[in-house]
């Protein structure tokens, strides 16, 4: 029999090639400081430097390897440059990476426990390994009525509790005949814009998102949230569910979970909490007090691709009742039936998110944390927020410069005295100049600046440098 003519990639190449994009993502490490951390590329020049047709025949993969440098890191902005201060951090770390790699190379899609029983148990495992690692409620484990998953990101975990929460309040009836407009949920106005879209997802409506107004911390008022609830009832609607956030996303802010939980509790709604970055800070005893109130959360979730050294996506999501969320989500055609799922002794995950397929993520979260172990992690997070208390004094101590607010954690956020036009600037500037990045939000409406610390590789130096490079940017936009 004549061998059939093949395209693919052979095992000797691909371990050559292999080889050779493990070496170009360590020298990229190497060098990454090397790089303006924000892409300044004009919108358009990465596509027009980039072929009009695909190849009709294959090409050589050294050439494939070249063209990265060539056309694609122009267009990087250097998420993993320690001198990347931008946003939330979207951190990894080497174990993290090679368990990714791992990932793709198994190639397991495992929307069944069926379908890869060791995808379901080691992800089962190793949330409950996080709930011991943050002290979360005990709860959340599979030894009782809860549970973890981990979801693609934070917003489908929220959008995921809100529907369950949905489903809660109307008896399962949403999901047979639709919503009826009358149900009501309930964020501060410092939640992430992710509820705001998972409302409209999940036909709640935006008219019915109640924004509670917050505190000079910039966290929820529960008084606010006790009042608009009473009037909501008032007014016939039905108040089904409430976000509190513990590290905001413009001023890392932690809503009174105590209070709030309260109140959802008296007045039997969901109460879900997002710790999407600072969540990750529980690892350390010391900021345990962060989840204070939590055991009364329906739903919680944070994640480890924002500040624990395990690449995006990855956000773990728990529920305190699996049944709830599996009655919500869980349809069953006849092409998904298996022995497995119908003994009911099994995780079927495909039940706990909002698509079918799903990938192999536990596996890097695995790595990340026996690579690190507890201890590991706790250093580096401890250092993280160390860094941004000192960058905190700095601003502080500088006439130039206020602090918005005290910084609980490791995102500190401050501004120049001089107005907003100034503090625009100066954020420019400092973009632009590509040794640094940084982003800007408003707090009570006054241009803000956010400088969070949180890249994996980020040291002491590089916070030094980078309050030099501001007080200059300063001094050279205000001369005196
Ligand atoms: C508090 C908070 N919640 C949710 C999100 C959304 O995260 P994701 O990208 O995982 O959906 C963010 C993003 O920064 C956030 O800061």
């Amino acid at each position: 029999m004549s061998a059939e003519k093949s395209f693919h990639m052979t095992p000797e190449e691909f371990r050559r090639y292999g080889r050779a994009v493990v070496d170009w993502v360590a020298d990229y490490y190497e060098k990454v400081e090397s790089f303006p951390v924000l892409s300044l590329v004009p919108p358009g020049k990465i596509r027009a430097a980039l072929p009009p047709e695909p190849p009709l025949q294959g090409e050589a993969f050294e050439m494939i390897l070249k063209d990265l440098d060539r056309l694609i890191i122009p267009g990087i902005t250097h998420w993993q440059s320690p001198n990347f201060f931008a946003f939330f951090p979207a951190n990894t770390s080497g174990p993290s990476i090679l368990g990714e790699l791992l990932s793709a190379g198994l190639g397991v899609q495992g929307m069944l426990w069926a379908t890869s029983p060791a995808c379901t148990e080691l992800e089962s495992h190793v949330l409950d390994w996080l709930v011991d690692m943050l002290a979360l409620p005990e709860k959340f484990k599979f030894s009782g009525t809860g549970g973890g998953v981990i979801q693609d990101s934070a917003s489908s975990a929220s959008l995921c509790a809100l529907l369950s929460a949905r489903e809660q309040a109307t008896n399962f009836e949403s999901n047979r005949r639709g919503c009826d407009g009358r149900l009501v949920a309930y964020a501060s106005t410092q939640t992430h814009s992710s509820i705001d879209k998972a409302v409209n997802i999940a036909g709640i409506g935006r008219q019915n998102l109640r924004l509670i107004e917050v505190d000079g911390a910039f966290t929820m008022r529960p008084d606010r949230l006790r009042e608009q609830i009473k009037q909501d009832r008032q007014a016939g609607l039905i108040p089904c569910f409430v976000c509190a956030t513990v590290g905001t996303t413009s001023s890392n802010a932690i809503d009174p979970l105590p209070e709030i939980g309260n109140i959802c509790q008296e007045e039997g709604l969901w109460l879900h909490v997002d710790g999407a970055m600072a969540g990750t800070a529980a690892i350390c005893p010391e900021y345990r007090h962060i989840h204070s109130g939590l055991e009364f959360a329906d739903s919680y979730c944070f994640n480890p691709h924002k500040w624990m050294f395990t690449n995006f996506d990855c956000n773990c999501f728990y529920v305190a009742d699996r049944a709830a969320l599996i009655n919500t989500l869980s349809v069953l055609p006849e092409y998904l039936r298996n022995q497995a799922t119908e003994s009911g002794a099994v995780i079927d995950y495909r039940d706990w998110q909002i698509p079918l397929g799903r990938r192999f993520r536990s596996l890097k979260l695995w790595w990340v944390i026996r690579h690190y172990g507890v201890e590991g992690l706790r250093y580096h997070i401890r250092r993280h927020i160390e860094l941004a208390q000192n960058f905190a004094k700095w601003v502080k101590d500088d006439d130039r410069f206020e602090l918005a607010v005290p910084p609980p954690l490791n995102l500190v956020c401050f501004r120049h005295v001089g107005g907003e036009a100034i503090n625009q600037k100066l954020l420019e500037r400092l973009n632009q100049s590509g040794r640094l990045y940084l982003t800007h939000t408003k707090l009570s409406d006054k241009y803000t600046l956010r400088f969070c610390v949180g890249q994996t590789n980020t040291e002491a130096h590089h916070v030094y440098q980078a309050w030099q490079e501001i007080k200059k940017a300063a001094a050279e936009i205000t001369p005196s």
